[in-house]
């Protein structure tokens, strides 16, 4: 969802006022009619569980139920309030907008307060919504602009004679979060604007999570181990308000903009005439947008825009229509919550019914319990589930899932499939609530080992560090593309070889014999399966290859929490070995420093470890005006978890175990100035396509060992593109932006030269 459905108005609410709510809340209960003492009670009801629902999104970013459901709780209570007026409380959820500014960012007040928008489901209030505007502009044409609705975060960014002086969310309306670091790292977002810049340009947008880069992150954070987030959106906003600004700009996150606040020296009469200034700004904006005058053609335009956005590169949910002319917008003015000229129309997600067969709890690579719903398989939104999580035990009781149920199903976010809701007139009657402690007899259903609630992730765990399922996971994610390669070791071969024995931790794969593989039994004993000679010979020698793989490969297949590749990459050419990580000054430093910076203490200090970082190559002076300020090449939660896994007991084993298989990972090391002086140094490539003969990692290793880097996605900033068969639509931004294509023949001579 936007945050219109968390939405609305800034009305201010006295500390007194709050304090003599309950009170009040009693007397008017005590004379009340019954049906308006139910009425009381359900609006508590739903405040409450409203006001957990807005928590969970805007502090947590990580609702726990459908935009469609808290669409649904939150009309409940306006039509509650709206029939039972004396019911309206100053603290209802319905009075104010959206979350509460961070503790941990400085705040910023917006010069024009941001709002948000009523929305709707339904194409008929859209009309009523004409017909309003109709009715208050009597005789005159008001032409509307239709564009897509951004599923992201509200951000309000102020440019001051054409420089970014900083970059705020939402908050309250009046108030929101400092991210001005963080938008900073946000490509599409330019420190300077292009062209004449007003004096003052306050513009409004959302940030986004482009839909592929936000597959990637979770299929990495599923290999790390770590939480998925649910959908584009909320990991948008979990980017955006973290605390390290270097992982940010690792996240792969844009921006559109479709508004202003507090503008100067700008002459503008209508919305439509926003997006050619926009352009001529560097701003980027929807490329899709429609005008109308008539209901038929708003209609029109949803439904257009609803056959198109899928394709778009961020996540929609809807199309705002808006008054075109500033001076229409001026007299239709606003409601106490939001304005009378605009209206968010919503579309429905794909939902369907089917019956949830059973519960299936599987055990992740560091001993996460995820509970997973079997279901019917059904279509939804073009392919078939037949899986769906369930995210963590409070999921289930929330929601009273029961084994057997015929259970709703949205493809939320477009992306994960959920289970939203139960449909309770068609539970059979002996369905039980499920409990999920007992589903398990209390213990990890692999290998029966103890489990804990593990309060950081909301979830049971596994104790057992030697559990197959998380060894199998482990080898399975050693051996994977990308990691050390062992194209042989999938899935399967991963699974026998723990439960034979044959392996115990993934190291354990490179004392594997020949024999010992070929004759391992991929099906079972009724009707086996070997693996073979053949097969087996094959997989000995990818594995003693993979002993001489670089240093970067290795730190990213031994899974170390919060090393991905990119991160694997950066350690890889400031590291010549695994021990030299292990016991990394370069990562103490930047610990010593950000808690310096942090405490305030010892400037002379700060200073010192940030000249040595600096020299080294592994930091660059930041552009804030802070003197001692600078960038490091990782922060300070990727440094402290990276020192942290090699002082654990799992840590240190792993560098025994590589001492004794001799294994010696080494890194051409590439100090800063070095990778300055190699040849595609600072050359950002974009890859698409299938090149004829190398792998995307071979290409991308073969960029960053030359000092480039890759990019997921186009931009003037891009140097290459590199094509291989059937391309995406890079291509076609490529050639819009004059960026040189390449084809694999191209960029092999580039590299020989
Ligand atoms: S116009 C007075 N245009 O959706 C508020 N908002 O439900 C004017 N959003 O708060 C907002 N795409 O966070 C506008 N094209 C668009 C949008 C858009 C996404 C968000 C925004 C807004 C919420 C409104």
């Amino acid at each position: 969802m936007g945050e219109s459905a968390r939405s609305v108005s800034g009305k201010h609410r006295s500390p007194a006022s709050l304090l003599l709510l309950p009170i009040v809340r009693a007397l008017i209960s005590c004379g009340m009619p019954s049906d308006e003492k139910q009425a009381a009670k359900r609006a508590a009801q739903l405040r409450d569980e409203i006001r957990k629902h807005d928590r969970l999104y805007y502090e947590k970013s990580a609702p726990i139920i459908s935009d469609r459901e808290y669409d649904r709780l939150y009309k409940e209570l306006v039509d509650l309030e709206a029939q039972f007026p004396d019911l309206g409380a100053p603290d209802s959820p319905t009075q104010r907008v959206g979350g509460k500014p961070l503790k941990a960012f400085a705040q910023i007040e917006h010069r024009v307060p941001m709002l948000s928008l009523d929305n709707t489901y339904s194409e008929d209030e859209v009309a009523r919504f004409y017909a309003r505007i109709t009715r208050l502009l009597p005789d005159e044409k008001i032409p509307v602009v239709i564009e897509p609705k951004v599923d992201g975060v509200a951000v309000s960014l102020l440019y001051e004679n054409g420089w970014l002086r900083h970059a705020a969310t939402r908050g309250d309306g009046s108030l929101g979060d400092d991210i001005t670091q963080n938008a900073k790292t946000i490509r599409s977002i330019p420190e300077r604007l292009r062209s004449a810049a007003p004096g003052i340009f306050e513009v409004r947008g959302e940030v986004y999570m482009d839909k592929r880069g936000f597959e990637k992150l979770n299929e990495e954070r599923r290999e790390a181990g770590l939480p998925l987030f649910a959908n584009p959106r909320n990991a948008a906003a979990g980017s955006l308000k973290h605390l390290d600004p270097g992982i940010v700009a690792k996240r792969p996150l844009g921006i559109v903009f479709y508004g202003t606040g507090a503008v100067e020296d700008v002459d503008l009469e209508k919305h439509s005439a926003l997006f050619p200034l926009l352009k001529k700004l560097g701003l980027p904006h929807s490329e899709r947008w429609w005008l109308a005058d008539s209901v038929e053609g708003i209609l029109n335009a949803i439904h257009e825009l609803d056959g198109l956005r899928h394709d778009f590169p961020y996540q929609t949910d809807g199309a705002v229509v808006k008054v075109d002319a500033f001076e229409q917008r001026e007299r239709l003015g606003f409601t106490a919550k939001s304005p009378r000229w605009a209206i968010a129309y919503k579309y429905e997600a794909e939902r369907v019914e089917t019956r949830l067969r059973d519960i299936l709890v599987q055990v992740g690579r560091t001993g996460i319990l995820t509970p997973v719903a079997v279901l019917d398989p059904v279509v939804v939104s073009g392919s078939t589930v037949g899986r769906a999580t369930l995210h963590n035990e409070d999921e289930i009781k929330r929601k009273d899932i029961r084994i057997g149920d015929t259970v709703v199903i949205e493809k939320a976010g477009e992306v994960i499939p959920a289970v939203v809701e139960v449909v309770k007139s068609k539970r059979p009657r002996h369905a039980v609530p499920f409990d999920f402690f007992k589903h398990i007899h209390g213990k990890c259903p692999v290998c029966g080992g103890p489990i804990r609630r593990d309060p950081q992730f909301v979830a049971w765990r596994c104790e057992n560090v030697q559990c197959p399922a998380q060894t199998t996971r482990r080898v399975e994610f050693l051996a994977a593309r990308g990691a050390l390669d062992i194209e042989s070791v999938g899935g399967i071969v991963a699974d026998k070889l723990v439960e034979r024995g044959l392996a115990r931790e993934p190291l354990d794969l490179f004392e594997l014999k020949t024999e010992q593989l070929a004759k391992l039994n991929l099906g079972t004993a009724e009707a086996p399966r070997m693996l073979g000679e053949k097969n087996a010979a094959k997989a000995v020698h990818a594995i003693e290859r993979a002993r001489t793989l670089p240093l970067a490969r290795w730190l990213f297949a031994l899974a170390i929490p919060e090393i991905g590749k990119t991160t694997a990459t950066q350690l890889a050419r400031f590291h010549d070995s695994i021990e030299s990580v292990a016991d990394s000054q370069l990562l103490r430093d930047v610990l010593d420093y950000h808690e310096k910076r942090e405490h305030k203490s010892g400037s002379c200090r700060t200073k010192e470890i940030a000249d040595r970082l600096i020299k080294a190559g592994f930091a660059k002076r930041s552009k804030s005006k802070d003197k001692n300020g600078i960038v490091t090449e990782v922060g300070p939660v990727v440094a402290q978890s990276i020192l942290n896994f090699f002082a654990s007991a799992s840590g240190r084993k792993i560098l025994q175990r590589l001492k004794q298989l001799e294994i010696q990972p080494k890194s051409e090391k590439v100090s800063g100035k070095k990778v300055a002086a190699l040849a595609l140094a600072g050359k950002t490539f974009v890859l698409t396509g299938t090149l004829p003969s190398m792998t995307r990692e071979e290409a991308t290793g073969k960029i960053e060992a030359l000092g480039g880097h890759v990019s997921g996605s186009v931009s003037k900033k891009t140097d290459y593109v590199l094509a291989g068969a059937e391309p995406g639509s890079k291509i076609g931004k490529a050639k819009q932006l004059g960026i040189r294509i390449l084809d694999e023949m191209e960029f092999r001579q580039m590299l020989a030269r």
